[in-house]
């Protein structure tokens, strides 16, 4: 491409973290491939998928890793994060355990990573609407309280899933 020849090049890793069956992989290939699983397995260790989008027709490249909600499932935590311009931190608005555990997530996160990484609160499966166990100002507080953007998603029918990874792209571009 011309970028290539130009010699500009821009590759920004970013990681999805949260507890297990929130969703991560669905949203993962529900961006990269457009498809859904609706009998998806848990992930072991980590898989990661590389996206192009144009930004001010710039060619920008995002390597979008994903791990293991489980902890007896993940890989080297230090390596996962190594590295990381930007993290999507997900929970599931029909479990509230999930949400309950994000606090924990952001701490692991400011650990392996600096505090230039760009964050987005994520509340997977918006379409379980009749089942919601985590309203949406429950989530909008805590994204302001923690400085990270806020916005809920579902994989199964593709709501906010292109703008959620593409604002985090975007704020670190
Ligand atoms: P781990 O790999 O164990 O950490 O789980 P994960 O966070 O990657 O979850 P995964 O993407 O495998 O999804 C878990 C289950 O939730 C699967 O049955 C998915 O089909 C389902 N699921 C994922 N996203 C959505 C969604 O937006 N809506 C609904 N209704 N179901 C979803
Ligand atoms: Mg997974």
């Amino acid at each position: 491409s011309s970028d290539e020849e130009s010699g500009e090049e821009y590759l920004f890793k970013i990681v999805i973290i949260g507890d297990s069956a929130v969703g991560k992989s669905n949203l993962l290939s529900r961006y990269a491939r457009n498809e859904f699983n609706p009998h998806s397995k848990a992930t072991i260790g980590v898989e990661f998928q590389t996206q192009s989008l144009e930004i001010d027709g710039k060619e920008v490249k995002a390597q979008i890793w994903d791990t293991a909600g489980q902890e007896r499932f993940r890989a080297v935590t230090s390596a996962y994060y190594r590295g990381a311009f930007g993290a999507l931190l997900v929970y599931d608005i029909s479990r509230r355990t999930t949400f309950e555990s994000i606090p924990r997530w952001l701490d692991e996160l400011k650990t392996h990573s600096d505090s230039t990484v760009a964050r987005m609160l994520v509340g997977n499966k918006c379409d379980l609407e009749n089942i919601r166990d985590v309203s949406v100002e429950e989530g909008k507080s805590l994204a302001e309280s923690e400085g990270l953007f806020f916005m809920e998603t579902s994989a199964l029918d593709s709501t906010n899933v292109i703008t959620a990874f593409e604002m985090v792209i975007r704020e670190i571009y």
